[in-house]
């Protein structure tokens, strides 16, 4: 099997498409993270950034805009879908950003190539992080800046976490992962993440705990926004080979437990994020 294939796969698949058709919902969802992250390290002065699984590049686009006139983004992302949404987006805007459809744990990158590494929940999927890690850090200038958000553990973010427990009532719960398998929250732990960052020759590692608000759907009722949110993420990979009248059964419970959340045009959820910021 090669490096990564099961995210590949993942990515490519009807979980990629997926996302590709709710890219647009989940920029504006996750737009303020990607500005909370940019004002907790302000990248100013970068003029070669990579943004690691980048997705439909909603944040690469803010970056760039950030990074202002002569700053140049590079998107890499192992998904076909999203890469097609990331390119029809930088069809649109001056800015100048490029996407790259390669694995970013094994591409080789020319050595030294880029002065900011940045990533909006894309760098928690690699079966080997200290390789992949390591690998990213040779594409970096010597000194250059590494910023990231990823996820606290799923119990510490309600925003998913109340769905996946509705969720539970009607199908089986999978096997638990496995310590350090590859997923949203695979870097939950600090101490792991401090790890894996040391192993790869980073250096002045700081881990900053970030809350968040999540103004979720975009629907009309509390039962489109339900039907939006199982579409992706941990309530996505439960349900996805389930039938008809149990995904109803489990919208239903969702909705119930989520009610309490909704102010009549959105569910306000909070999230727990880490912010990382090191040094090549
Ligand atoms: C949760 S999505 C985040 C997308 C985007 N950064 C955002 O915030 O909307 C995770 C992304 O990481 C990408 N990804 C996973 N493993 C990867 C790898 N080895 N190399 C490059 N991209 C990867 C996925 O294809 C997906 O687009």
């Amino acid at each position: 099997m090669t490096a990564n294939s099961e995210q590949i796969e993942y990515w490519n698949g009807e979980a990629g498409e997926r996302w590709a058709s709710y890219d647009d919902m989940m920029s504006r969802l996750l737009a303020p993270i990607a500005e909370l992250l940019l004002d907790h390290a302000p990248p100013e002065g970068a003029r070669s950034a990579l943004d690691v699984g980048c997705g439909g590049g909603s944040q690469s686009l803010m970056l760039a805009q950030r990074l202002g006139e002569g700053a140049k983004v590079t998107g890499v992302d192992i998904s076909g879908p999203l890469l097609e949404v990331a390119r029809r987006r930088a069809a649109e805007v001056a800015e100048d950003l490029e996407f790259l459809e390669a694995d970013a744990a094994v591409h080789p990158f020319e050595a030294d190539s880029y002065d900011l590494l940045f990533s909006r929940f894309g760098v928690m999927f690699f079966d080997d992080p200290e390789a992949a890690f390591t690998n990213l850090r040779r594409a970096l200038l010597p000194g250059a800046p590494l910023l990231f958000a990823c996820w606290q553990s799923l119990k510490d973010n309600p925003w998913t976490w109340l769905a996946v427990q509705a969720a539970l009532e009607h199908v089986p719960a999978p096997p638990p992962p496995q310590p350090g398998e590859p997923g949203p929250f695979s870097f939950a732990d600090p101490a792991r993440v401090q790890s894996v960052l040391g192993s790869a020759g980073f250096s002045d590692v700081d881990i900053h705990a970030q809350q968040v608000t999540l103004h979720w759907g975009e629907g009309d009722t509390l039962a489109d926004k339900v039907r939006e949110l199982v579409q992706i993420g941990p309530v996505g990979r439960l349900l996805a080979d389930q039938p008809g009248d149990v995904r109803q059964k489990v919208r239903e419970s969702i909705a119930e437990v989520l009610a309490p959340y909704y102010n009549g045009e959105v569910l306000v959820l909070e999230g727990a994020t880490w912010f990382v910021r090191a040094t090549a």
